[in-house]
């Protein structure tokens, strides 16, 4: 028996100008997947985040939300619905203690979920520090702690590993693996780090400049020659060391 999917891409396109940042992408995701979305710089990863959470529209084609088009909603609505995102690029509040960056996404009522949530990332102890004074890995881990605080039932991550040292990826890891099943959460995640995606992810797909080169369980995807020529073919830029079959 197949499912009805909780999220799905249908075609998706989005042009910039004279760029065409997403060109027909589709793919769907279960609820309980954890999915990965790789790719070189440049390869339409975030603009796909930005269109599935509602900060950009679509110059084509459909998001489905447990059935239902959700694209050209406002990004506040998507949230509601159960999509909670981090972003490449921190968005803290870097005035506010961590407790309270996590219950700026509670409505500020609930101190013990958001306490239990930093506890989850191993802030419990830092709860009444600043967030500006947290070490960067920290800094990662509170924003997805920020993230969970809406109780979404899907998480995107956009490269939530980036900066990190190899232990702290490979916690980052365990991290996402057990919180995807403790809080029945379905995952998103883009990542550079090819051999941490290949190990924690269910399946991936693999975009390059704007299409979906590839898709499919871990040990097909890395195996796909288009996978391998978009790493080390030099296209983007910046191709992961760590690709080389
Ligand atoms: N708002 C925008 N206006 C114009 N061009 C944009 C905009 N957002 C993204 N782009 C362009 O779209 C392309 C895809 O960018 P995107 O940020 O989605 O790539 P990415 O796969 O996330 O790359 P990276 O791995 O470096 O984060 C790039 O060429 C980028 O410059
Ligand atoms: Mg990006």
């Amino acid at each position: 028996m197949s499912l009805a999917p909780l999220l799905e891409l249908r075609d998706v396109s989005r042009r910039f100008g004279g760029l065409q940042a997403l060109d027909g992408v589709s793919f769907a995701l279960q609820a309980g997947e954890i999915f990965g979305l790789i790719g070189p710089n440049g390869a339409g990863k975030t603009t796909l985040f930005n269109v599935i959470t509602g900060v950009t529209r679509p110059s084509s084609g459909q998001v489905l939300w447990k059935e239902a088009a959700i694209e050209g909603l406002p990004p506040h609505r998507i949230h509601r619905l159960g999509l909670a995102r981090t972003f490449q690029n921190l968005r803290l509040f870097d005035s506010l203690s961590c407790l309270d960056n996590v219950q700026v996404g509670l409505g500020r009522s609930d101190r013990r979920r958001a306490l239990e949530l930093l506890a989850l990332f191993g802030l419990q102890d830092r709860a009444a520090e600043a967030a500006a004074g947290l070490a960067y890995g920290d800094r990662r881990r509170l924003e997805m702690a920020r993230a969970l605080a809406s109780s979404p039932q899907l998480l995107l991550l956009d490269e939530p590993a980036a900066g990190l040292n190899p232990t702290e990826k490979q916690e980052l890891s365990s991290v996402i693996r057990r919180l995807a099943a403790e809080l029945r959460l379905t995952v998103l995640i883009i990542e550079h780090h090819v051999p941490l995606m290949m190990q924690l992810c269910d399946r991936l797909a693999v975009l390059n400049f704007g299409r979906r080169i590839a898709l499919g369980r871990p040990e097909q995807v890395r195996h796909d020659p288009l996978v391998i020529e978009a790493y080390l073919g030099g296209a983007g830029g910046d191709p992961p060391p760590e690709v080389s079959p």
